[in-house]
């Protein structure tokens, strides 16, 4: 054997060391695919989670189909309670307030009194309009809103709550259907 060849034969792995090796390269390629998977599917995991609504028409979180302004109740009578969103709908005078269960004080329910025309809250004795404007007791704000929007038959927006919280005035439509955004709560404005 000549000395180039027998250098060539040292440089040649042992087909054993060259199966080693093989495998080796294949499980690094394998570990990286694996790698890129799961990157590739927690991107869309969170892109998915971020792009469908988390909670489900009706509960409380999501939009609440309350139904058609027909359904009101009159302006001389005490706002509706749906335990089921947490929310109370007032027809007031000056327009329509979908409000907040939770006492903004420590977080009690608070209850409408029809005798005393108002909302006490049991827990410290907060009392709120029927609008839930603040009136007194250890309450720091006025009640919570929610937004609330009216549309009509076809979809087309009438009126929504404005940014402050104020009122929605109601549409002549009786058939216009009122959402509530239970995911969308506007804090009640701040006293003294
Ligand atoms: S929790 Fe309502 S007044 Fe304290």
């Amino acid at each position: 054997m000549t000395e180039a060849a027998a250098s060539a034969a040292e440089a040649k792995p042992a087909p054993e060391e060259e199966q080693i090796e093989l495998n080796r390269r294949e499980f690094l390629n394998i570990a990286w695919l694996a790698s890129l998977g799961i990157v590739t599917l927690s991107v869309s995991g969170m892109t998915l989670f971020f792009a469908y609504p988390r909670f489900r028409e009706g509960e409380f979180g999501g939009v609440f189909p309350y139904g058609p302004v027909s359904g009101l109740p009159s302006l001389n009578e005490g706002p509706e309670n749906i335990p089921k969103v947490k929310l109370w709908m007032a027809n007031t005078e000056e327009g329509l307030y979908a409000i907040y269960k939770v006492c903004p004080h420590l977080g009690c329910l608070y209850g409408w009194s029809d005798q005393e025309n108002k909302f006490i809250c049991p827990c410290h004795g907060s009392q709120y309009e029927k609008n839930g404007d603040y009136i007194l007791g250890p309450a720091p704000r006025s009640l919570d809103r929610f937004v609330l929007t009216i549309v009509d038959e076809d979809g087309n927006e009438l009126a929504q709550t404005p940014p402050d919280g104020g009122p929605v005035p109601l549409p002549d439509n009786e058939n216009a259907i009122i959402r509530v955004d239970t995911g969308n709560r506007i804090n009640g404005e701040n006293h003294g």
